[in-house]
């Protein structure tokens, strides 16, 4: 990967909110981190831990679908229901940091800690990884780019730190690079250093399968939005829970693959393709940030659950790195036929009456109606008369009363059949409204 300039030196004190700069290690904490490293035959008075002999559950047997079944016997389910590490635990923490090696080779895996080197939590969901970063980094009044309509659950965590949203626009090739410089183009780089700085510190996007756009950055995109991260000395959060939903190999090569500087926050999902309901989640990035997460975390959740983590680990070591793509390719080839049979209804019905871009990602279908200036009364009011329901675009953007034509449909859930039925009902009701 070739950029311009000196590899720089990342002061990662200067991005910290003063909430997350005064955050401690908790003392017993770190004692659990110690414990966990260390041989059975310590013994321990020092932890609060309960005694799981004490606790109802003894052991579980659960089945895989065509796979070998995952068991806890005894023991393990002693360690699944008892606290654990707040970076999570080691063997799926090791796991992970292979396979996003194997799939990014981010050039910090090589970096010392402080330069800021890859690090890994695990996380409740990557929205709790999201939310701690967002309010490691983000204090009332500060700029923070972000290309809308997006993640209405990273809005409703923006939004209430008081920060400046700015918009950078889009399509759906994602971030317009010549846009982020125009917008950028009003202050000098050279101030991005002093104290007081209005330059943007944090710059936030989903590089692929957008939640509600659909859009997949292009690679060329990636590069100069890192670029301009250099001149300008931002940090950018790779939002990525569709990563594993492209539908095209090969996969587009991530910010995290260019980070040669320590900028990147990137957060991965497991909601997509293993369980939403387990909650699990990552985020990956230079060590002295994902610290600070963890930092949170301690004084939060603690932990994501350990049985969570010990269920998924289990299969995880049961599949391998071959297992694990060769299962993903399963889901990619669901999501990638659900997504044609939404194209082929949408081309069906909704030809006259509306404007899509096929998604490469993702499972959601961002749908303009013709002539339809707003859609959220749209569909609040009228579309349940007619048994149909989307979402009206207009949540997705930083003022949700703004006017929004679009609407996103999920390709997720529905079959086919009423995937075409739901459509001819959009078509119905849209012709009327026009
Ligand atoms: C763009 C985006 N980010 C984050 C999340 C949160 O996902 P998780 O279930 O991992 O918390 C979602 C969920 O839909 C999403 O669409």
């Amino acid at each position: 990967m070739f950029f311009r300039g000196p590899i720089r030196s990342m002061n990662y004190a200067r991005f910290l909110t003063a909430v997350s700069a005064a955050r401690r290690p908790s003392p017993i904490r770190i004692l659990t981190e110690l414990q966990q490293r260390s041989p059975p035959s310590l013994i321990s008075l020092a932890g609060g831990a309960p005694n799981p002999n004490t606790f109802p559950f003894q052991s579980a047997t659960i089945k895989v679908k065509g796979g070998e079944a995952l068991v806890l016997d005894e023991p393990l389910m002693k360690r699944a229901l008892q606290y654990s590490g707040s970076y999570g635990i080691p063997e799926l923490l090791s796991w992970m940091k292979d396979l996003q090696k194997s799939l990014h080779n981010p050039p910090t895996a090589g970096f010392s800690p402080e330069r800021g080197q890859m690090e890994m939590c695990v996380t409740t969901g990557s929205q709790e990884g999201l939310c701690k970063i967002f309010e490691m980094l983000v204090s009332s009044g500060d700029n923070v780019l972000l290309d809308a309509p997006t993640y209405s659950g990273t809005l409703a965590a923006l939004q209430p730190l008081g920060c400046n949203l700015i918009n950078v626009p889009s399509d759906h090739h994602g971030m317009i690079p010549a846009d982020l410089r125009k917008i950028l183009g009003q202050w000098d780089p050279a101030e991005a250093q002093k104290p007081g700085s209005s330059i943007p510190r944090v710059l936030y996007t989903i590089p692929n399968g957008g939640n509600p756009t659909g859009a997949s950055m292009t690679h060329e995109r990636k590069q100069e939005v890192y670029e301009l991260a250099r001149k300008y000395d931002f940090l950018i959060i790779e939002d990525d829970p569709y990563y594993f939903l492209q539908f095209q190999k090969p996969w587009a090569p991530t910010f995290l693959s260019m980070d040669v500087d320590g900028r990147v926050l990137r957060t991965d999902s497991f909601s997509k393709i293993l369980s939403s309901g387990l909650r699990i989640g990552f985020v990956t990035g230079p060590k002295p940030l994902v610290e600070r997460v963890v930092l949170h975390i301690q004084a939060s959740t603690m932990h994501t659950s350990t049985f969570t983590q010990l269920m998924v680990s289990q299969l995880l070591h049961n599949w391998g790195p071959g297992g694990f793509l060769k299962h993903i390719d399963g889901v990619i080839d669901f999501y990638r036929s659900q997504r044609n049979s939404m194209l082929s209804s949408a081309d069906k019905w909704l030809k006259d009456v509306a404007e899509w871009h096929p998604p490469m990602a993702g499972m959601f279908l961002w749908i303009k109606l013709k002539g339809i200036k707003d859609t959220q009364q749209l569909i609040m009011e009228r579309a349940l008369e007619k048994e149909v329901l989307l979402v009206p675009g207009g949540v997705f953007n930083i003022n949700s009363s703004d006017p929004c034509p679009y609407v996103r449909a999920a390709f997720s859930l529905s079959t086919p059949q009423q995937i075409d039925e739901a459509f001819r009902r959009l078509a119905d009701l849209i012709k009327e409204a026009m």
